[in-house]
């Protein structure tokens, strides 16, 4: 029997509403597998919280989540509480840093039965590994003067170890998809760091001669996203090239209610963290009809990281028949509430 020790955070929001959800399908999927257990742990570490204990998380939080397999979280921020800034840097990029979660994937997929905002979507099915622990996010800088003198320089910071293991995250990634990887680059415009990011890239893919390697331009990758994401499998970008692209990645798809993602901790020292990418959207708490879709997907890649790629594709075809069904919440054009598409991905599976 395998067993996965999971630190639940449901945060905020919808977040609240859509991780139960996730968890009743990751249940139903471990009963059904007889060989597979879920053991939750839930820490309400969140808005309310941070009212009570004047911090999002105790002092030894993040030693409490440390030996988990695993941190499934849902989302974070109440502003008619607490300011944006100290709600997510007291817990989630906390825990992102501290544990070294340094590659953050996002996938987008067409699916059925969703409408993409896009005039020709075909069936795009892609990939973003996104460099998650320095480039054009570093500290590095500062200000001097004032008046018309204000100078401020922001520094980017490419290491070769860090650009190295995000390009074979990526390489790794596509051996297991449609074995095609495309580098997000400027080095056109930006004359040192990108030229370097090149120079990694090319060396890398020399280890993977069976994958296919294209490298594009930033401005051209994103133009790409809109006009024709079907020629992408995974797509290798820096930091904030990353989430740029991510972002495009979610709306094509229709909502971001459906968008998945991860934090990937590589070294093994420390758990990964699986989060949808939507926040706790305020403006529909409590109303029923958030998306569990970007939770449940989310659990898919949790699946997919402990080694359980068969039953987390299954689960990915039992989301699209559902949806392909017509059995939608209102952000994609539908009427069903939250519980209604967790019990029909439920009873399909049982299927
Ligand atoms: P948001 O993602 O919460 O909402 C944006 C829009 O998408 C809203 O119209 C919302 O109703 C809709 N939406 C989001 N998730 C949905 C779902 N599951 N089903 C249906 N519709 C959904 O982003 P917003 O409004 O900018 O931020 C709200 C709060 O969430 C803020 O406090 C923000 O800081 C926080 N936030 C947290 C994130 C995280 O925990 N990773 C990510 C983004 C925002
Ligand atoms: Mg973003």
């Amino acid at each position: 029997m395998k067993t996965l020790k999971i630190a639940n955070i449901p945060g905020d929001g919808v977040g609240k509403e859509v991780v139960p959800e996730a968890v009743r399908v990751l249940h139903t999927i471990a009963d059904l597998h007889g060989g597979l257990k879920f053991e939750f742990t839930e820490f309400p570490w969140s808005c309310d919280y941070y009212l009570k204990y004047g911090q999002m998380m105790p002092e030894d939080g993040l030693k409490q989540l440390q030996h988990f397999d695993g941190i499934f979280l849902g989302a974070v921020g109440n502003l008619n509480l607490v300011p944006d800034h100290v709600s997510l840097w007291g817990l989630l990029i906390k825990i992102r840093r501290e544990f070294q979660q340094v590659i953050n994937i996002r996938p987008a997929k067409r699916l059925k039965g969703i409408a993409s905002p896009l005039m020709n979507p075909n069936d795009f099915d892609l990939i973003v590994v996104r460099e998650n622990s320095e480039g054009e996010y570093s500290e590095v800088g500062g200000r001097i003067y004032q008046g018309e003198d204000q100078i401020s320089i922001q520094n980017a910071v490419f290491s070769r170890k860090g650009t190295e293991r995000a390009m074979r995250y990526a390489f790794e990634l596509a051996s297991k998809r449609k074995a095609k990887v495309t580098s997000a680059t400027k080095s056109n415009g930006i004359v040192h760091s990108m030229p370097f990011w090149d120079e990694v890239f090319q060396d890398v893919a020399k280890s993977y001669p069976h994958i296919e390697t294209d490298s594009q331009h930033i401005d051209a990758l994103a133009a790409f996203f809109v006009t024709n994401p079907s020629r992408f499998d995974v797509i290798v970008a820096s930091n904030l090239f990353g989430d740029i692209l991510t972002d495009i990645g979610a709306a094509i798809m229709g909502s971001i209610g459906v968008a998945p993602a991860a934090n990937i901790n590589v070294n093994g020292k420390y758990p990964s963290m699986f989060e949808p990418v939507h926040g706790s959207a305020p403006d529909i708490v409590g109303k029923g009809i958030a998306n569990p879709i970007g939770q449940i997907w989310t659990a898919k890649m949790m699946l997919d990281h402990f080694g359980e790629q068969e039953v987390g594709s299954h689960l990915l075809e039992v989301i699209e028949q559902v949806t392909e069904s017509g059995i939608i919440t209102p952000d994609v054009g539908g009427s069903a509430t939250t519980s209604e598409v967790t019990d029909q991905i439920i009873s399909h599976l049982k299927k």
